[in-house]
């Protein structure tokens, strides 16, 4: 089977809720896909790419843009669907749309206890740098009451 690369609508919103919960099962509730998505579809929506197979989402990345650099978020395959390329097609795609849209540099965080997946995007051409990630909460976001553990972000 094949799969497509495909921007993100709301039939694929069980979908993607899936994949992450399968993928991301620690997910803090502000990175749940109720609340993250509804976020991201106010923001280049077009840079939230999934991979479909026969209809079925194997595959995520949510990139940003925010004028200086490019991110991405949301890097996730399905097992059954991995070392097939799904992952470096979804990343191919997103860095096609960051460059268009004029970004110079694209940036990534891998969390400390997964530290192996780096050799994925090194494969891809991206190198680790010398860089203390920092991270705050909104104050006021109910979301917000679980403390930040940066080495659970990605
Ligand atoms: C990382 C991930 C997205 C890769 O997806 P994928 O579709 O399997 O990746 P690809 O098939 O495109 O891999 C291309 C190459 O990258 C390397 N690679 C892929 N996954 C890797 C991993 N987990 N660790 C190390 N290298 C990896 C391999 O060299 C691979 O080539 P190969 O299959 O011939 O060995 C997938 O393993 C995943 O969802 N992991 C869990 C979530 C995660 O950690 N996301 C990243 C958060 S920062």
């Amino acid at each position: 089977m094949s799969f497509e690369i495909t921007s993100y609508s709301e039939r694929h919103f069980t979908g993607v809720k899936a994949l992450w919960e399968e993928v991301f099962p620690d997910d803090p509730p502000r990175d749940y896909a109720d609340i993250s998505i509804a976020a991201k579809t106010k923001e280049h929506p077009e840079l939230f790419l999934l991979a479909v197979e026969e209809g079925r989402v194997v595959g995520s990345v949510m990139a940003g843009y925010d004028g200086h650099r490019g991110w991405l978020y949301r890097v996730a395959v399905v097992k059954t669907h991995r070392h097939r390329g799904v992952g470096a097609a979804l990343i191919h795609e997103a860095e096609q749309l960051l460059w268009a849209l004029g970004c110079v540099k694209i940036n990534l965080q891998v969390r400390g206890a997964n530290q192996g997946v780096t050799a994925f995007y090194q494969n891809l051409g991206y190198v680790v740098e010398d860089r203390i990630s920092m991270g705050k909460l909104a104050p006021d976001d109910p979301l917000s009451l679980r403390p930040l553990d940066s080495s659970r972000r990605s």
